[in-house]
This record gives structure tokens, sequence and C-alpha cells, in this order.
């Protein structure tokens, strides 16, 4: 009997999922026909179709003379599901996907990849990663509320989970070192500050271990932190850049300290990365005053949650769309390709268990304040 009931529902399972296909290719047609997406009267003919577990792909002769057209995308609403469309050759390519993205992808779904590498989420076509040893610097960007903060635990306790021993971190945390204090005396976390002083202090010191760590490479004539055999790599996370930019309200002090952060902040994204340095510029606002010339041509892996407006999006990852995204943790993931993401979402609990084992609580008591601002004095 189960059998039977076994077989009837993967029957009916086959004849829908049939007869869903044949009402895609009819509703392709239908928008075709729509949008006038013809020549005179020679229509795109459906050469091939190709169907994996995920996606399937319509692949369509076009007449000479037409190419793809950013109406297609109304196959989106039209058919319900996430669409990508190409062009190549001539030939216009159809990509409908089975289903469309959670709302939420817990951290433990994202298995590891060693090394330097963080999942950046999930896609429609599967994880995507992130090599920070093949692009060391990284702009997040986002309006408030939508996942920047989230997105910068996730990575770093990735980070410490992969390389227990080899990585560093300095954490210049503008917003009152709120979201990252609890892991202020892991043994990872070198530096975490919240104001521009303690930002200027932490970056010059950053510099001069850039420094030194060139010569040292200079000096065994090797080209990077790989040949040279340097194990440690440290990363240099800010939240919210913005207030880093010096402002006509800002103290003259403060303003020059802004001005010395702006000013290492540039020579890490033009210098350090391959001496082992990464730098993660998070921004509530990228304009064109936060985001420094510097800073953006050379980090070119871009993570965008929701912005405000398209020209927003326009600055952080040259071209518009993260105005548009729909939901917490969403992003666009840009570098030479671009994916739309759903990022791995791991609660604070999480990460403790995870990486508060890494805590050293000091013998004498002291504040994380008193001790890291021995090591800034350096
Ligand atoms: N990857 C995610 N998946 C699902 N929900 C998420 C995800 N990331 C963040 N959220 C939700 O969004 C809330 C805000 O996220 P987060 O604190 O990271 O925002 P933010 O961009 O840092 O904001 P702000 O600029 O104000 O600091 C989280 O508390 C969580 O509820
Ligand atoms: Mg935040």
């Amino acid at each position: 009997m189960e059998m039977l009931i076994g077989g009837g529902i993967a029957a009916l399972t086959i004849y829908a999922a049939a007869n869903w296909q044949t009402n895609d290719k009819k509703k392709i047609v239908h928008v075709f026909n729509n949008l006038d997406y013809k020549v005179k009267d020679q229509s795109p003919a459906l050469i091939k179709t190709y169907k994996t577990d995920v996606y399937t792909t319509y692949t369509y002769n076009v007449p000479y003379g037409l190419v793809d057209d950013p109406k297609l995308q109304v196959l989106e609403k039209v058919l319900n599901r996430p669409v990508k469309i190409s062009f190549t050759n001539q030939k216009l390519h159809i990509k409908v996907y089975q289903q469309k993205l959670n709302k939420e992808y817990p951290y433990n779904v994202f298995a590891s990849k060693g090394h330097w590498s963080i999942p950046i989420g999930m896609s429609q076509d599967g994880i995507i990663y992130h090599d920070f040893e093949q692009i060391p610097h990284m702009i997040v960007s986002g309006s408030t509320t939508w996942g920047k903060t989230v997105f910068m635990r996730m990575f770093m306790t990735h980070l410490i989970e992969n390389n227990p021993d080899g990585v560093e971190f300095y954490i210049l945390d503008l917003k009152g070192r709120l979201a990252f204090n609890r892991y202020r005396n892991l043994k990872q976390v070198k530096a975490i500050v919240g104001d521009h002083k303690e930002s200027a202090k932490v970056l010059k010191m950053v510099k001069r271990d850039i420094k030194k760590d060139i010569d040292y490479l200079l000096s065994i004539d090797a080209e990077n932190a790989k040949e040279g055999n340097i194990k440690t790599r440290k990363f240099i996370i800010i939240d919210e850049a913005g207030e880093l930019k010096p402002e006509k309200s800002m103290s003259d002090e403060d303003r020059e300290y802004a001005r010395d952060c702006q000013s290492v902040m540039s020579y890490i994204a033009r210098v350090a990365g391959q001496v082992g340095y990464k730098m993660i510029f998070g921004t509530q606002y990228p304009t064109k005053e936060v985001l420094d010339p510097q800073i953006k041509a050379n980090a070119i892996a871009r993570v965008a949650f929701r912005l405000a407006t398209s020209v927003q999006s326009g600055v952080a990852i040259d071209q518009p769309g993260a105005e548009k995204l729909e939901y917490k943790g969403r992003a666009i993931y840009k570098t030479v390709d671009e994916h739309l993401v759903q990022t791995p979402f791991i609660s604070k609990e999480e990460i403790w268990e995870r990486i508060g084992r890494y805590n050293n609580v000091s013998p004498t008591n002291e504040t994380t304040a008193e001790r890291r601002t021995d090591i800034v004095e350096l």
C-alpha cells in the first residue's frame, strides 16, 4: 500500500514537474510576444533545454540584430522564481531557478574551505567563498541594521576557527566598541579601539609593522608573505569608516587624527595586501567622500547589503541594485563576477561557543583598554 502511495506521489511529482516546465516555456513565449522581442516576424527559437536539480536553462537562437533586453527581467515576476539572463554568440540563455533563496541560512551549513577563505553566503548556484589570499581588501557597505556587523563577526569567527595560531585582528569599532567588545580578550584580537585618537595610534602601529615586514621580505628577496613564509595574516576591521572622515564638526585634534587614519588606510590598501595585511572597510555611507579613491581602487572585493539609494550602490559596487535588496543579510558580492547571496547568520552565543576558548583573561584583571594602550604605545 505504502509503495502504491509512494509510487502515486512520485508519478504526480514527475507529472507536475513536466507540466511546470511546459508552462515555463509557454510563459516565456508569451513574454517574447508581449515585449515584441522579435525581428519582423522572426521570433527567438528554442534550441536547447538543460536541466539540473537546481535550475533549468533554456537556450534560444535569436534573429540577427536582436540582443538581450533588460526588459526580459520581467520573466522573474512572470515565472515567480529567480531568473538569470545572459547573451553569448547570438544565443539567449534564460536560467530559471527552482527555488528562491531562503531568508536565513545558519552558519553551520557553510563548510569550511580552510586557510584564508570565508563563506560569503548562499547563492542560487551554491555557496560562494572569498579567499583573502587572492583579494586582500574588502569594502562592506550597507545601511543601518541590514547585516554588516553580523557579517564581520561571522568571518572573524571563521578565520579564528581556521587559523587559531595564525591570525590577528585590529578592530576599529567607531561605534563605541560595543559590537566587538566581548572579543577584546581573545588571543587573536591584538587591539580594539573606539575613538579617533586610539584608531590613529593603532593604524600607525600597523603601518610600522608593515614597513618591518616589507624590509624583511626585501632582505630575503621574497615577493609576498607566502613566498617569505610569513605565517600570520593580520586583519584590520574598520566598523564605521565614515566616522574616520575628517569633518568640520570635529575638534582640531580629532580632525588631525582622522587625517592620519585616512593616510594609513590608504597606505594599507596600496601596499600591504601582499605582505599579509587585509583591510575590511565597513561603512553605512558609501559616498565619494567616505571612500578614498585609493582604497576603492585597491579593495576590489565588495559586499553590499541594502543601501539607501542607487547612487550609494553605484559608489559601493559600481552599479545599482543594492537599494533593492529585500532581506536582512541579503547582499551583492562583487569581485570580477557578481553574486546575489544570503550571508550566513551566526548568533553571539554560537560565536562564543566556537571561539570563546581563546579568551585570555589576564590574571591582573586589568581592562582591555589598559592592555591595548600598552600595545598601541609601543
Ligand atoms: N545574515 C543574516 N541573516 C539573517 N538576518 C540577519 C543577518 N545578518 C543580520 N541579520 C539581522 O539584522 C540585524 C542587524 O544586523 P547588524 O547588526 O549586522 O546590522 P548593521 O548593518 O551592522 O547595522 P549598523 O549599521 O546599525 O551597525 C541582526 O540583529 C539580525 O537580526
Ligand atoms: Mg553594525
